[in-house]
């Protein structure tokens, strides 16, 4: 054997093999695999063509940062059941025709950043499921050299970044009528003359023309046009030139119009109100405004944004907001990101027709309401959301501000208080407190007031739960999101006993222990329950026993070890979604049944790769789905080894019952040789009877045999047994070796005493070994000659033995006597006493 690291040729050879065959994978395949089979990450592996390794089924392939330079015809050949492909900055110059053939799947290509010098003609043939090509940066010129024509299923065309120089649409743009999406951000258009637009007529689309320095737009060349999003951001050089350029535009039609600057090239400066007034003669839904910085007041911007449906400031540095006329007809204003420091209520009153007002990201800033709202009788959303607010709110004046207030986000802000007391019945349909602190104040906000709520999300407000009637008043709320606070005690009991209508409930991250089985009592329109990330050790066999309409439940990352059979019996059957990943569960055989459960085939499980064994060590990060039952079989196999050995005791009590005289016989046979065996015969015969026979003994044998001459002596239990030595040592000692002879008087009592025949029994099997000993049979009246000879066996013709039949009569005794006198002769040897006793009568 080899020793010291040297190795022997015979284990080399297989090492190699292994080494080349890893070393040829990884080289034929060297992506990443992210889901086998079908998403490969090839990025930046200095590929110059398709690694050969790749299964034909990959359908989705990142190329990108590799240097593939040219696509020849049928390029991707290994690889036809792509819908994603990501080529960007590969160094491509040509893509010759045919390059995609028979990629009849693709559905997305990407080629931004090449530098494309050539296209063929059929270049991206056979792409006919192409829903989005994005060619930024490609080095493309003008729209008629690309060959896309017949791509009718494109949704998203992207060319950014590239040289085009005119925005008139080849006529090809016709057949592709499900595009929606055109972008030509950073290119070299600067002038839009009236003909351009004619392929756009009838569109719909969404067209990008962002950061290109457009210096001409003839007058009307945009009218009669409707686009569902039209994007100038970043196209004119000054102020100015954006009031002559929205001059032209007029006539435009537009969902939403998008103006503005960009961050680090702000060349918007000094916006006055006249700067805007070609919104007039456009006709928008939307307007919105972004990067437009210094500006500080709303009245430096143009009236016409009263004529505009939705009005959108983004970004911009606003301070105040200045009292709108009485007819402006904005519906929707936000203010997102500005510089505004208090909610201002009083100049938003004026606007009669406002629906939706949106104040968000200005969390430096905007730290005061004081909710004096009067007036805009028909808000129903109020954002606030993601500013500093610190408030201490009211709820009725703001409620009769704004009296048809449904929906108020409060999100994200820095602290609001409420205070205890709330009457009335106000029309709120959805409040949003997520992530802001709930003041202390007053205890727990009542919510008494809200009785219209529908939806309540009280996420992370810092919040502990302590009485009954936290939620008190809220009959109809269907949606209850509090994760991230607490319950006090840990314990959830019966808070939420009037939510009778909640379909939602979401209480992760409450620290919770336990859940009481009346918990959930009464919510039986509840679907979806989050009780994930809380530390359950244990779930309670009825918890979710009256959950009737549950579809999702989600306990993950609890302290379940298991889940008892119980629970699972009584989770809801509408049940579709369980998952009890991450709980630290205990895969030992006590819990066979649960493991078993999860094994089975079932779409309810989510998330089961996560569910891991945690206990025993031996186990721990085993996947449940992975464990093996049959380890748990074994149990059986003793368990029924148990059973068996069981039987087997209980056979071997019952035959130790049935046999216990033979046995202990056998003990005696046993020791018999240890003790001396030759004991000198004292008796002449031992009687064995039964002692319903006693009086026949006494009459027929003790009285004739022990009296007259010769005279014999008998050995009788009742007489001469030992007192104080075991019965069956007096038997075997006293009886058999102490006696010549044995006389059994067998009488039908005989035949049924267990005792009696055991004697019979010792007697026969006595002969057998000890030669001298020899049987007298006596067979009393009455017995069944039968019996007899079943009981007797051979014993009857042994020559030693003497058979006797007695019957009570004179002749027959007389008989019997003489028999049974000369049997016990047979052998007798007489002592003196006797022999002078006999002389003298
Ligand atoms: C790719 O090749 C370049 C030089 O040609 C080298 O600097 C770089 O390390 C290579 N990258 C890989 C991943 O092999
Ligand atoms: C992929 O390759 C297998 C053999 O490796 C072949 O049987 C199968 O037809 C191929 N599928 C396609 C779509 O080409
Ligand atoms: C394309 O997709 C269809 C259905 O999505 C599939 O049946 C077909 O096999 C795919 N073609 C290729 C080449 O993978
Ligand atoms: C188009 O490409 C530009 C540049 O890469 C990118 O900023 C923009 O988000 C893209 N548009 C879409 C809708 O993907
Ligand atoms: C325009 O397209 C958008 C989606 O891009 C769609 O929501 C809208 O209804 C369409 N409008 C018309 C008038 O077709
Ligand atoms: C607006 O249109 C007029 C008339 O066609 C033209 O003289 C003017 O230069 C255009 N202005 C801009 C900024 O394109
Ligand atoms: C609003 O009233 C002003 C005069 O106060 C008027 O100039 C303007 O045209 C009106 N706007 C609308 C949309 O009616
Ligand atoms: C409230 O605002 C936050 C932050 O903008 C948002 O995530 C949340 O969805 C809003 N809530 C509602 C109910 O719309
Ligand atoms: C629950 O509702 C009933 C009647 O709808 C009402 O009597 C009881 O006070 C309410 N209990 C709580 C705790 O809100
Ligand atoms: C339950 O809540 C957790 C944490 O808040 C979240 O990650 C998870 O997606 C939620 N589960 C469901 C089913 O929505």
């Amino acid at each position: 054997m080899p020793r010291g690291g040297a190795l022997c040729p015979q284990m080399f050879f297989p090492l190699l093999v292994l080494f080349w065959s890893q070393w040829r994978t990884s080289c034929l395949n060297p992506c990443l695999e992210v889901i086998p089979g079908s998403i490969y990450r090839c990025m930046e592996l200095n590929l110059s063509g398709i690694p050969p390794g790749l299964p034909n089924t990959t359908e989705n392939l990142d190329l990108s940062f590799n240097l593939l330079r040219i696509l020849t015809f049928n390029y991707f050949s290994l690889v036809p059941a792509l819908r994603f492909l990501d080529l960007t900055r590969c160094g491509i110059q040509r893509i010759e025709d045919n390059a995609f053939m028979g990629l009849y799947n693709l559905s997305v290509l990407i080629l931004t950043a090449n530098p494309l010098q050539f296209l063929g003609p059929r270049a991206f043939r056979d792409l006919m499921s192409l829903q989005k090509l994005i060619a930024v940066e490609t080095h493309v010129s003008g729209l008629d050299s690309l060959p896309i024509g017949h791509l009718t299923a494109l949704q998203e065309l992207n060319l950014s970044n590239n040289r085009i120089t005119s925005l008139r649409l080849p006529e090809y743009f016709s057949q592709l009528i499900v595009l929606r999406f055109l972008s030509f951000q950073s290119n070299k258009i600067s002038a839009i003359s009236a003909g351009d637009l004619d392929g756009f007529q009838s569109r719909n689309l969404t067209l990008v023309l962002s950061k290109n320095a457009i210096k001409y737009i003839e007058l009307n060349s945009f009218s009669g046009v409707y686009f569902q999003e039209l994007s100038l951001r970043g196209c004119f050089e000054s102020s100015a030139h954006m009031q002559a350029g929205l001059q032209n535009l007029s006539g435009l039609h537009a969902n939403r119009l998008v103006l503005g600057a960009y961050r680090n090239a702000d060349r918007l400066e000094d916006i006055n109100k006249a700067h805007l007034d070609g919104l007039c003669h456009m006709c928008l839904q939307e307007i919105a405004l972004v990067q437009i910085s210094r500006i500080y007041h709303t009245d430096r911007l143009s009236d016409c944004l009263n004529n505009i449906h939705s009005v959108r400031l983004v970004n911009t540095d606003i301070e105040q907001v200045s009292q709108f006329p009485e007819n402006s007809s904005i519906h929707h204003f936000e203010l997102k990101n500005c510089r505004l420091r208090s909610v201002p209520a009083e100049s938003l009153s004026s606007l009669k027709e406002l629906r939706v007002l949106r104040i968000t990201k200005s969390e430096r800033y905007l730290t005061r309401f004081a909710e004096d709202f009067n007036g805009p009788q028909n808000l129903e959303v109020l954002d606030l959301s993601e500013n500093g607010l610190v408030v201490s709110f009211g709820w009725s004046s703001l409620m009769e501000g704004l009296p048809n207030l449904k929906h108020l986000n409060l999100s994200f802000n820095s602290k609001i208080t409420f205070p205890p007391e709330c009457s009335g019945v106000y029309k709120l349909e959805y409040l949003d407190l997520q992530h802001t602190k709930l003041g202390k104040t007053g205890a727990f906000p009542s919510f008494l007031c809200l009785g219209n709520l529908f939806y309540l999300d009280i996420s992370h407000t810092d919040i502990c739960i302590v009485t009954e009637c936290s939620f008190c008043g809220l009959d109809n709320l269907r949606v209850l999101k509090m994760s991230g606070n607490s319950f006090g005690g840990d314990e959830l009991v019966g808070n939420f006993k009037n939510l009778t209508k909640l379909h939602i409930l979401d209480i992760s991250s409450c620290q919770l222990k336990r859940v009481t089985p009346i918990a959930f009592a009464h919510l039986h329109e509840l679907r979806e329950l989050n009780i994930s990330h809380n530390n359950l050790l244990s779930l309670d066999a009825e918890v979710f026993l009256h959950l009737r309409s549950l579809t999702t439940l989600d306990l993950h990352g609890n302290h379940l070890a298991t889940v008892t059979e119980q629970v699972l019996e009584n989770l809801p059957t509408s049940l579709k979604y369980l998952d009890l990943s991450w709980n630290p569960f205990d895969c030992s055989c006590a819990h066979v049944l649960f493991l078993r459960w999860t094994k089975k085939p079932k779409d309810l499980l989510k998330h089961a790769k996560c569910m891991v064994c945690h206990s025993p060590m031996d186990l721990k990060d085993t996947r449940l789905m992975d464990f093996d039952l049959s380890s748990c079989q074994i149990s059986k196999t003793t368990v029924a080894v148990l059973v068996t050995t069981f039987l087997v005791l209980i056979l071997f009590a019952v035959l130790v019952y049935k046999y216990y005289f033979h046995l202990y016989y056998m003990v005696v046979l046993l020791k018999r040789d240890h003790v001396s065996t030759e004991k000198e015969n004292i008796y002449d015969a031992f009687v064995i009877y039964s002692s319903e026979d006693q009086e026949w003994v006494t009459r027929e044998l003790e009285e004739t045999l022990e009296v007259g001459v010769p005279r014999f002596r008998l050995c009788l239990y009742y007489r001469d047994f030992v007192p104080g030595v075991s019965i069956i040592t007096n038997i075997i000692k006293e009886g058999f070796q102490s006696s010549r002879k044995v006389i059994a008087v067998i009488s039908p009592h005989f035949l049924e005493s267990r005792w009696c025949n055991f004697e019979l029994e010792v007697a026969q099997s006595w002969q057998l070994l000890d030669r001298k000993a020899s049987l007298v049979l006596v067979v009393l009246e009455g017995v069944d000659n039968a019996v007899v000879r079943q009981k007797l066996g051979l014993f009857r013709y042994l020559r030693k033995n003497t058979y006797l039949v007695w019957r009570d009569r004179e002749l027959n005794r007389h008989m019997f006597l003489r028999q049974l006198k000369s049997a016990l002769l047979e052998g007798k040897t007489w002592t003196e006493d006797e022999l002078k006793l006999m002389l003298t009568n």
